[in-house]
């Protein structure tokens, strides 16, 4: 039978404050909420997740780092890390774990400061602005994109 596709869920800084942090931007939905939602659509879709939440750059650096052989893919919200962090971009180079980054918000709608994206440029693709529905999206896209690349269905870049 098939091995089951794995992907990790990080979460970075301030996201195990979601339900009270800044309700008008981020709405009330816990980070509890948001990892049973996941579960629901891993089950859906029949695959596997594993969520994590961290303050510490350099925990999700090095979780990033042994998701290598353990997990096929990666959904991230880095919060703030998203915007400053060389780290967690070479991490997600340097593995070449296949990435959707997510936000709650949409990050262009949002400060100027928050346009720009270290993450980005490493990343299959982004999905933002859907409050809660962008973590259930961004998995469904991402294991979209997994299976389509293992069936050669991706069309080369030139
Ligand atoms: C966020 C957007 C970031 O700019 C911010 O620092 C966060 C949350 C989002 O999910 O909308 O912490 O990543």
């Amino acid at each position: 039978m098939r091995k089951r596709i794995r992907i990790l869920v990080l979460n970075g800084p301030n996201l195990q404050l979601l339900g009270t942090r800044e309700p008008d931007v981020y709405g009330r939905v816990t980070l509890a909420d948001i990892e049973a939602s996941l579960q629901q659509t891993a089950n859906e879709l029949g695959i596997i997740v594993e969520c994590r939440q961290s303050n510490h750059e350099g925990q999700l650096v090095d979780w990033i780092g042994e998701a290598v052989g353990a997990f096929d893919g990666l959904v991230i919200n880095a919060g703030a890390y998203t915007h400053t962090s060389l780290a967690l971009r070479d991490a997600i180079a340097g593995t070449g774990l296949s990435a959707c980054e997510v936000h709650l918000s949409n990050i262009m709608a949002r400060e100027t400061f928050r346009h720009e994206s270290r993450l980005a440029g490493v990343c299959v693709g982004m999905v933002a602005g859907f409050g809660a529905a962008s973590y259930s999206w961004g998995l469904q896209a991402l294991v979209h994109w997994l299976k389509s690349r293992e069936y050669g269905e991706i069309l080369k870049q030139s």
